[in-house]
Formats: structure tokens, sequence, C-alpha cells
């Protein structure tokens, strides 16, 4: 990181990559480069605004690292304002400026009035990540709203050809990569819904259409956030890209009392040469050691039990002990009950916001079950679901008044329940002291805090009309604050954040949670696309998968093997009904868990390499090399067998050429027949594999023996 004050230039250097900006003739500041390595600082020229020509202007073709939106500037700003005078003009210029580490610190300033942007930026040189927010200062002597509130602007220069990949989908079929060329005007992805979404994710790759997995320049990006958040990819006039993110504009309106601030959340991005897969493999080394939560950053993930698919609301004392026996005899290290467990939970129509343990179904509370489970040798958790409530509940009947609405409008049910709006101080404060007195009295190990709708009628009708938008803001803040406080005071337990599957899945979440639940599909076919996607943004610990009963969501049947081999790509989990297995099951399932014990540190945190692709073919093959390079482990998956047709060889990558493997295939389903390859041998002639019929699946477990 270094400030050269001729030609006024920032450069914040990583490994591999170099980010620059500077202060320009106008005194705005403006992009410079945002790609690899630049190694000479006298080849830099100072930053010069745009040439103007007719209908376009200096000022909207120049890309402002933060413009805000004033004078003559017509594409996607930063920052929109009304001033209490009715002004509606910002112009921000260079003021001062801080470095302070890797940390950098460019103060702008509107051209007349006192309200100050902190335009942060800190460099993880390692992975070649770079973080940047903006914190919004407002110095006058009078409120002022802003109406869109980013938290940076990425450019990139003029090209022919732009590509975005990005992650959409829906409930049941989270986080699938979609990719498409950017034309003229703007693409636009985002959540209105008050939290991530199931439908987009805040994350962005872009290259030029030609990168590969690992090839091609490749630019990415994802928002810490979730609440309502927005991405606008905008080709220019001029054929450059500009990329702005932060708080979704639509509804916002934050009103800032002289002397207030708010910092936007923190949107990182990375840039490699070498393509998609390298930029993930970055992205989740870096998730791994800077963005989840430290204290658990050595630990790996325990394989868990999870009762949902197998007792839904029908849980109860007996019942989740004979499953706990069950589920121990595989190597289970963690026994979580899910919903149905509280109040008058019999069904989703009732008992949210009673967090009362059921005493028909409990009679002595949790505590025999939770010793039960600690006998066996296993750690506890529960599914909690505190933002919400039914409205029979005693909650709600008490306090009509604390949920999100307008009042005499309708208050409309998403799952039967409505959302108790934790913008409010009062209704934080009852939502963190419930979840105090449960964990405070109670043994546990884990949560796994659920979110099981969207946002609708928005209001906020204690506070002033001009002050209630701020419940986008306020309510995440709140969600957040109480898992942070709840994490100090009780270190040991562990959290799972779900929304109806993979719907709070983002980097805010990630940085105060252990893992995610991925998906309420558990269909294996289906997941290989959904966990692809994934892999994409974020890591495979995160990432997790369970084992389920067939026929599944599709009416789809696989075998026990193959439902292993899909969920032991990422945090292992089982969601079976153990009561129904038969002996041959539980051999098998015992010795998947036995072996996703071996490869559980390369899978969670090793590297991983996507070597064939759901979307593009009758193979999906996925590898992982431990951090070490010592272990490797591929998986292999056959989605359906054409006569006569020979799989392609499958290749690995990533392998020291000269080292030799030892490899140790799960059954007789790899063809080459040596025991012993070495690395060049496995990247340029590859592996070949026997797998017939429909949803066929293997494993290779290679270990480097020289
Ligand atoms: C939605 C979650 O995604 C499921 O795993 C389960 O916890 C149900 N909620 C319980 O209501």
């Amino acid at each position: 990181m270094r400030f050269v004050s001729e030609p006024k230039l920032f450069i914040l250097d990583a490994e591999d990559s170099s980010y620059v900006v500077g202060i320009n003739e106008l005194n705005h500041l403006q992009h410079v480069h945002w790609g690899g390595r630049l190694l000479r600082t006298q080849d830099l020229q100072p930053a010069r605004a745009s040439t103007a020509f007719a209908f376009e202007t200096r000022e909207s073709l120049t890309p402002e690292e933060y413009p805000g939106w004033g004078g003559m500037r017509f594409a996607e700003p930063c920052l929109k304002v009304t001033f209490d005078d009715g002004v509606r003009d910002l112009v921000l210029r260079y003021d001062s400026h801080q470095i302070l580490g890797d940390t950098l610190m460019v103060r702008l300033r509107d051209l007349s009035y006192e309200l100050f942007v902190d335009v942060v930026y800190t460099i993880y040189p390692r992975y070649g990540i770079l973080a940047r927010h903006a914190v919004i200062q407002n110095r006058t002597s009078r409120p002022v709203t802003l109406e869109s509130a980013q938290s940076a602007a990425w450019h990139l220069p003029a090209a022919p050809s732009y590509r975005l990949s990005h992650l959409a989908g829906r409930w049941g079929g989270e986080t699938r990569l979609e990719r498409e060329l950017l034309g003229p005007g703007k693409k636009v992805i985002e959540s209105r819904r008050g939290n991530t979404s199931h439908q987009a994710n805040p994350w962005f790759a872009i290259d030029d259409g030609a990168a590969g997995e690992e090839q091609g320049r490749v630019w990415f990006g994802a928002l810490a956030w979730s609440g309502n958040w927005r991405m606008a990819f905008e080709r220019l006039p001029d054929t450059r890209l500009r990329i702005v993110g932060g708080f979704n504009d639509f509804d916002f309106g934050y009103r800032l009392a002289p002397g207030e601030t708010l910092s936007t959340p923190v949107f990182y991005s990375g840039f490699t040469s070498r393509g998609f897969g390298d930029a993930s493999r970055r992205f989740h080394q870096f998730q791994l050691r800077e963005i989840f939560p430290s204290r658990s950053a050595s630990r790996p993930r325990p394989v868990l039990y999870n009762s949902w698919e197998a007792t839904q609301f029908d849980v109860n004392e007996e019942n989740q002990k004979r499953l706990a026996t069950q589920a121990a005899r595989l190597g289970v290290e963690l026994f979580v009950m899910d919903d149905g467990w509280f109040g008058r939970r019999d069904n989703n129509r009732d008992g949210l916001g009673d967090w009362f343990v059921n005493p028909t179904k409990f009679p002595n509370g949790l505590n025999p079950l939770i010793e039960h489970v600690r006998k066996l040798g296993m750690g506890f958790g529960l599914w909690v679901e505190p933002e919400m409530v039914n409205p029979p509940s005693d909650l709600y009947r008490d306090n009509p008044d604390w949920v999100v609405h307008f009042p005499g409008r309708p208050r409309s049910e998403g799952r039967r329940q409505l959302i108790l709006n934790m913008a409010r101080a009062d209704v934080r404060e009852h939502i963190f002291g419930v979840l105090d007195k449960l964990l405070g009295s109670h043994d546990f190990d884990f949560i796994k805090w659920d979110m099981n709708r969207h946002f609708s009628e928005p209001g906020w009708p204690q506070l002033p009309a001009a002050e209630q938008k701020k419940i986008w803001v306020e309510y995440v803040h709140n969600v957040y604050q109480v898992i942070d406080r709840l994490r100090a005071k009780y270190p040991k337990v562990d959290i799972e954040a779900c929304s109806g599957g993979g719907g709070r899945l983002d980097l805010g979440i990630l940085s105060r949670v252990e893992q995610v639940w991925t998906s309420d599909n558990t269909e294996a076919f289906d997941r290989l696309s959904i966990q692809e996607g994934f892999s994409f943004a974020y890591a495979p610990k995160a990432m997790v998968n369970w084992v389920t009963d067939v026929p599944n969501l599709n009416n789809r049947s696989t075998s026990l093997t193959y439902r292993f081999l899909v969920a032991m790509t990422g945090s292992l989990g089982i969601g079976n009904d153990l009561n129904r297995w038969s002996e041959e099951d539980f051999k098998l399932a015992t010795r998947m868990v036995t072996l996703y014990k071996r490869i559980r540190p390369t899978v969670q945190h090793g590297l991983l390499y996507r070597l064939a692709s759901p979307r593009e073919g009758e193979l999906t093959a996925i590898q992982y090399v431990s951090e070490d390079g010592r272990q490797v482990a591929l998986f292999v998956f056959r989605r359906s067998q054409q006569f006569q047709l020979e799989l392609p060889a499958v290749r690995l990558r990533g392998l020291d050429p000269k080292a030799i493997y030892r490899l140790d295939p799960l059954d007789g389903k790899t063809i080459d027949n040596q025991r012993e390859l070495s690395g060049s041998y496995l990247e340029q002639r590859g592996l070949h594999f026997r797998l017939t019929g429909d949803f066929d699946a293997t494993l290779v477990i290679l270990d480097r023996v020289s």
C-alpha cells in the first residue's frame, strides 16, 4: 500500500494483482487500474478525467471510485441524498487521506455541504482480495436523507465483451450458476425481500466471455450483507463496465441526523488471471482465514444428524433418543433436534414466539435428551426461529404491535407467520432475552437459526414516517448484534444460519456463524448443481449437506452411496429416518462416515477443483487437495449411461507432476489398475471410471507417497 504524492496515486498491491486509484485534476477520486500486478511506479500516469463528447460529460464518463449523484453525472451513483433544504445535488471531492497498515481511508466531501464520505479500502495481499466500504457522515446542522448508499463502484476498461457469472434460483434450487453477456444498459441482481434471498445471491464474477476454470482473467466480488442488497452492472456508452453494489436503493431512505454516520456493508473483490477455479480457491482460503469466526477456524465441522426430515414437527423425548442412539452408531458427532420442540408447535400454524419447552413432548424438559445425547458421545444442537411469530401465539396476543406492519393494512402471512420487528430495540432485547435464557439453562453446543419468510408491508409505525425506511438496515444490524452477543456470552455454541435452506447465505452472516444450511432440496442429483454454484462463491466448509431418504423431492431415487458422496463434498450431515434403515444401510453409512472423517480436513480446508460440471455433461467431478498437498480426494458422479458411450477420462489438477500418489479407490469403479501413479500421469492422462446405469458415483483418495 503506497501513496505516491506526484502524481497523486494510491497503489494497493497484492502478491499478483494491483489496484490503483488517483486524485485527478478535478480533485475527484478516480479509478486507474484493477488487474494484474504492476511492478514499476514510474510507468503509471496520473489520473485524468475522461474527455467529454456530445451528450456525454466528463463527470459521467470518468470512472470515479465513489460518485455522488450530482453535476452532469448520468451513470449509476454510489450516493444519492436529499438535503433538508431540498437540494438533491452531491459532488464529492477529495478532502484528505490516511494509511494505516493495509488500510487506506480517503475522505471525500461535498463541494459546499459538510457531508463527508470515508471511502475505506483494506487489501489482503496474500489472497489478492480487496475489501471496500464507505462511512457517510452528516456534519451539517440539519438532517440529510440518503436515498442510495452503495459500498463501492468497481470499473473495468472499455472492451468488446464482458460476461457476468452469478448465482440465481429459488427455494429448493438456490445458488445455481448463471452466465450471460452484458449488453448496453444495466443488469441488476438484487434482493428486496429483507434477507439475502434464495432467488439471487450477492456474488459476481466477470470475464471477457472466454475464461475457463483454469485460465483467463476473472474479476469477482461479494457483498457482506444479509438484508436488501443490489448489484448493478452497467455497460457505459464507451463500453466500459461499472459495477456498483451495496444497500438496495429500492424503498431506501436513511435519515442521518446531524452528527450521525452510516456505514455501508463491506464489498469484497478480487482478481485473477488463472480462471474461475483460482478465483474461488483464493476466495475460499480468504474466507477460511479472514471471514469465518476465528474461534472455529482450525476446527473441522462435526458430522451432524438433523431430525427434520425424519420426524418433522412430531418430535418427543422418546423418538429423539431413539434417533440419537442410532446416529451415534454411525459415528455422528453432533445431534440436532429441529423444529417442533416448543410452544404449541404441532404444525407450522402455532408456536413461534412461545419459546417454552413443550410439556407434552418433553415432560421433563430437554435435559434428559441432552444427557442421553452426551452419554452417546455426541454434542447437542437445537433449532430456533427467533425472528418470527405465529398469530395464535401468546407472544402475538400480548404484543400485536411488535410485528413489522402498517396500521390498518393487511398483515400478510408467509408460512403462517409474521416478522417481529427486530429493528426495534425493545423487540431485539426480548429476542436476546429468550435466547439467553434458553442457552443459559441448557448445555448446548449448537443452534440452527432459521428464518422462514420474506418481508411484506415493511412498516415501523412507532417511528415518524420519514424515519421508517430505516427498518431495512436496522433489522439486519440487530440480527447481527444479537448473534454477536450470544456468541460472546456462549463461546462454546456454534451456529448454523438457515432461511428455508440457503436464503441467508452471504459474507455478512458467514462472518458470525460456522455454517449455512445450503438448501431444503436434499435430492442428491439436484444438489450437485446447487452445491456447484455455492462453491463458486463460498468455501465448502460452510456448506452443510444432508444424506436423506429416497424417493426425494423429484420422486427420484439414488443409491445410498451416491447420496453420501454428494453430501461428502461439503460439511457432512445425515437426515434419514434411521429407524427405517436395514443393517446393510448402517454398515454402508458407517463406512462412508469413516471415509469422510479421513478426508474431512482436505474437503473442508483444502483447495477445490471443479473438473467437470453438472451443467455441461453426464459427468461431474470435484477434486480437493489438502493444504499440504499430501492428500487428494476425487469425487466422480455419472448422470446416466448411453450404450457404448465411454466416459471421458478425468484429468486431475493441482498436483506435483513429479510426485507419486497411491490410489485408494472406494470400490471397483476405477478402470486403471496401477495403484501408484505420478502427478504428471494423473494430470495428463487422467483416470478412467466404470460408472454404469443412472446416478452412479465413486470416490478415489490419493495419498502422496514421494
Ligand atoms: C426450514 C429449514 O430449511 C428446514 O431445514 C427445517 O429446519 C424447517 N425450516 C423447520 O421448520
